[in-house]
């Protein structure tokens, strides 16, 4: 039996799948079937929302038009945001752009957001993840990287491959490291660093 040209494929996706489906023919100019194979219905939850990268999402699922948004991350930082959440708004007057103080890595909480979210916005169709923490700004801000030998950068690259949120809690002294780090130089440096004892303000560098 002669095998049709599409069985040589796997296919990813259906027919009837919205996301992926093809665009029936139409008369429409390029232009206006361009932007309808890119349109977005539905509502969105962004988690790290109110972050460099949620932020920027938020946008663009509003620009391809997203009717509700709403975003999820921590109290500090959605008042570091403040303007930039209000400069949403008032670009995207008639979506419906929402916050929720959530800590992603409690699981109750989230729930009971997303009850909420979807609640109020009527559903949710999408969920974006950008709750975390960006490595990068937390390396150059280290105020000994600079003086640091080859040693301690490779001692700070070992480091750096454990979770996040291992380092996170350690530096932080919510936790007691494992005790392969429990005497590290390296560790007690980034301790210092995270109690910012100067009080200074810190944010990303410029990507
Ligand atoms: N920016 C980049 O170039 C880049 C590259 C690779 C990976 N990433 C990763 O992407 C993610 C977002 O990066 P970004 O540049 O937007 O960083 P960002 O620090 O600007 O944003 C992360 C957001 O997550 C929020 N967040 C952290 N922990 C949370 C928690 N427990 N609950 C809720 N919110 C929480 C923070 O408050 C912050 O607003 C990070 O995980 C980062 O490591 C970023």
């Amino acid at each position: 039996m002669s095998q049709r040209p599409d069985d040589r494929f796997i296919k990813l996706s259906t027919e009837d799948n919205p996301l992926t489906s093809v665009l029936p023919r139409s008369s429409k100019p390029p232009r206006e079937r361009a932007i309808e194979r890119f349109s977005i219905s539905g509502n969105a939850i962004v988690t790290g929302g109110a972050g460099d990268l949620g932020l920027e999402a938020a946008r663009a699922m509003l620009e391809h038009g997203a009717q509700g948004l709403c975003l999820f991350d921590i109290a500090t930082r959605f008042e570091a945001s403040r303007s930039a959440i209000q400069g949403l708004r008032n670009e995207f007057p008639s979506s419906q752009i929402t916050e929720e103080i959530v800590d992603v890595t409690k699981e109750d909480e989230v729930d009971r957001a997303v009850d909420r979210v979807a609640q109020q916005l009527g559903g949710v169709h999408v969920l974006l993840c950008f709750a975390g923490i960006a490595r990068g700004g937390k390396a150059v801000e280290m105020d000994h990287l600079r003086t640091m030998t080859v040693e301690e950068m490779q001692e700070y690259d070992k480091l750096l491959d454990e979770p996040d949120w291992d380092i996170y809690y350690w530096a932080t002294n919510k936790r007691t490291p494992p005790e392969r780090w429990a005497d590290s130089p390296l560790l007690e440096k980034l301790r210092v660093h995270a109690r910012n004892e100067g009080k200074v303000v810190r944010k990303m560098p410029p990507l």
